[in-house]
């Protein structure tokens, strides 16, 4: 049981984004993909919720070959696997509240009048307990992006995917949602996938790193692995100089 992309290829007219793309996210672990930007990491992770399909190449959640589902068995698919999106994606005619419960009030199994104390615990994780009844507008693009996350983690999915979830907050927040991460991997057992450009926050939280790099995984490892790699390309990007890389970045 694992999340699976197996030779991957993906374009948008003539621009090929993912050359052969292969990663497989363990189980009960946190993988965190790091990369420039415009290097296709939230393309990548939008095909295992069949946001996107790919021209070639295989995606596995599971048992599923998730470009072949249909769309039923798409929306099976998504209850299992919450998505905090790069830039929130709330519903803008909808209060905190009805966003965060959106998911819970799609599942036949969870009972209606459960539904505001499971979305007050959730808002509570991510410190915006008496925020239920605004807008996502009358929110800070950090409160918005913290609403997101509670959004995510409130069906208590098996699978969390993680868009730069602390990109634009401060220090602090930052430190907040990385601890909230862990600790959904570490006591709720969630296998997460994060997507990240802050190099401190991703070797913390992660068990494994990866790499894109032109279309493709250049590296992945462990931290450690990847902090102590001697590959021109890795080093120059989590140490942020270019010029170690060669040419240009993506
Ligand atoms: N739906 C789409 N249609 C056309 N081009 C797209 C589409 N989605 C992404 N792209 C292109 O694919 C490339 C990769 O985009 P992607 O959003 O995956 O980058 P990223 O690695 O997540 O970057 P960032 O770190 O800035 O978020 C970009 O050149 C982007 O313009
Ligand atoms: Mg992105």
């Amino acid at each position: 049981m694992s999340i699976r992309m197996i030779d991957v290829h993906k374009a948008f007219g003539p621009k090929e984004v993912l050359k052969g793309f292969s990663l497989e996210i363990e189980d009960g672990k946190t993988t965190t993909v790091i990369g420039g930007s415009g290097s296709g990491k939230s393309v990548a992770l939008k095909h295992i919720v069949a946001l996107l399909r790919p021209d070639e190449g295989d995606v596995w959640v599971d048992e599923d070959n998730v470009s072949r589902l249909d769309q039923e068995s798409v929306y099976r698919l998504r209850r299992n696997v919450g998505y905090v999106f790069q830039f929130a994606a709330l519903f803008d005619s909808m209060t905190i509240a009805e966003n965060v419960g959106l998911g819970l009030r799609r599942m036949d199994d969870f009972p209606s009048d459960a539904i505001p104390e499971r979305v007050t615990e959730c808002l509570r994780l991510v410190d915006l307990d008496g925020y239920q009844d605004r807008l996502p507008a009358q929110l800070s693009g950090g409160q918005k992006k913290r609403a997101g996350l509670a959004r995510a983690i409130a069906t208590k999915p098996k699978y969390i995917l993680y868009d730069e979830p602390t990109t634009g907050l401060d220090p602090v927040t930052t430190a907040v949602i990385d601890e909230l991460i862990i600790r959904m991997s570490e006591e709720l057992g969630v296998t997460g996938v994060v997507i990240s450009h802050d190099m401190k926050s991703a070797f913390r939280i992660s068990d494994r790193v990866a790499m894109l790099y032109d279309g493709v995984i250049r590296a992945e490892g462990t931290p450690d692995e990847i902090q102590g790699s001697d590959d021109p390309i890795v080093r120059g990007f989590i140490e942020g100089r270019p010029e170690l890389m060669g040419g240009s970045e993506t």
